[in-house]
């Protein structure tokens, strides 16, 4: 079976490796500086006024941080956290439980609000904005409308597609949070912080070579942190330098520019099959054997960052750069084909 280095969610088996790395307080947040300020300003302002705390939305693609936020917002609020997700919520009941059985200014933490169903989003709606619930009780003519309250509360909403949101839900967020990829640096600091939870040597050159090719993502990078732990145990006296870290990447397939196999087969598809592109996304998921979701949440937004695809209005296109990355040459009509996708303003 192909190994995958890079796909979306948590595995099964990591959770608790991830927990265990975790940062529990914003001092310990590394990066999204801006993002930082802000909560910092908020939560003080809230705590000094002994209120909840405005709802929050933090968007970004996975691994980024989203989960780590709403965890170190309770913590710095010094609440409790109720988590939950938008797939599981299936019930109107299913939320009224939950939010009945909280304590003033408790975080409730809903991963995947973006799937949320709408019977349990219009729920959702006066809780946000009054903390009233409106159930309705009973069937057929003896149903009848109670109004309940709920303990101040906040919402901590997590989506990697904001744009999947309701207005309606969308504009009752009082903060909204975008994450970002991080930068090397920021990553290698990651990278070293782990390194010392889990007990490994590391040293800095092996730090900053796992940080660029994590692709701009911390969960990526804890997970070659601990790939990288494997290979050195056994070919390495359990020491990660640079040497040792190259090593271990290229037998996990992962690239010099931090391309997996995965990106690889994105980028050759389009290439060989459809002369660079465009290609639609159902058509290029049928061919490299990946689901579109994993493919828009997960490839696609690396490879568009670092300049090796472009989405037009009409598909996907391969850039100069990824032929070159692959020493291969688009002829002369594509280039020029290029050019002129560039200066499309969609893509
Ligand atoms: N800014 C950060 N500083 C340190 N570690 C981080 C940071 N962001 C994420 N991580 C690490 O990456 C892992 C994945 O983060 P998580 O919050 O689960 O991402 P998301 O919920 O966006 O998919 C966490 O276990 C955490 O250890
Ligand atoms: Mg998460």
């Amino acid at each position: 079976m192909e190994e995958r280095v890079f796909n979306g969610e948590e595995k099964e088996e990591e959770i608790g490796f991830e927990a265990s790395l975790r940062p529990l307080s914003l001092a310990e947040f590394v990066g999204q500086d801006r993002i930082k300020d802000n909560l910092k300003v908020f939560i003080e302002a809230t705590r000094a006024r002994h209120e909840a705390l405005d709802h929050v939305l933090v968007h970004g693609f996975p691994g980024l941080g989203k989960t780590t936020i709403a965890y170190i917002i309770s913590q710095e609020l010094n609440v409790n956290i109720r988590t939950t997700s938008g797939p599981v919520l299936e019930r109107a009941g299913d939320l009224a439980a939950i939010l009945t059985n909280l304590e003033p200014r408790d975080v409730l933490f809903i991963d995947e609000i973006h799937r949320l169903n709408h019977v349990v989003e219009e729920v959702l709606y006066p809780a946000m904005e009054d903390f009233q619930l409106d159930l309705v009780i009973g069937q057929g003519p003896s149903a009848r409308t109670v109004k309940l309250d709920v303990p101040p509360f906040t919402l901590v909403g997590a989506t990697t597609r904001a744009g999947l949101l309701t207005p309606p839900l969308r504009d009752r967020f009082g903060v909204v949070l975008r994450l970002d990829f991080y930068g090397p640096e920021h990553l290698a600091k990651i990278v070293s912080r782990a390194a010392k939870i889990l007990g490994i040597s590391i040293d800095d050159e092996g730090a900053m070579e796992i940080a660029r090719r994590s692709r701009g993502t911390p969960r990526v990078a804890n997970r070659l942190l601990r790939r990288v732990r494997d290979y050195a145990q056994v070919r390495a006296d359990n020491i990660i330098n640079r040497p040792v870290t190259d090593a271990a990447l290229k037998m996990l397939g992962v690239d010099e520019k931090g391309l997996d196999k995965m990106d690889r087969k994105i980028l050759l598809a389009l290439i060989q099959k459809f002369d660079g592109g465009p290609a639609g996304i159902d058509t290029l998921s049928a061919v490299v054997g990946e689901e579109r979701d994993t493919l828009e949440d997960v490839y696609e937004p690396f490879l568009v960052q670092e300049g090796y695809l472009n989405r037009t209005p009409r598909g996907r296109m391969a850039t100069r750069l990824a032929y070159e990355h692959f020493n291969l040459s688009p002829s002369e009509q594509r280039q020029q084909q290029d050019l002129f996708e560039q200066k499309d303003p969609e893509s």
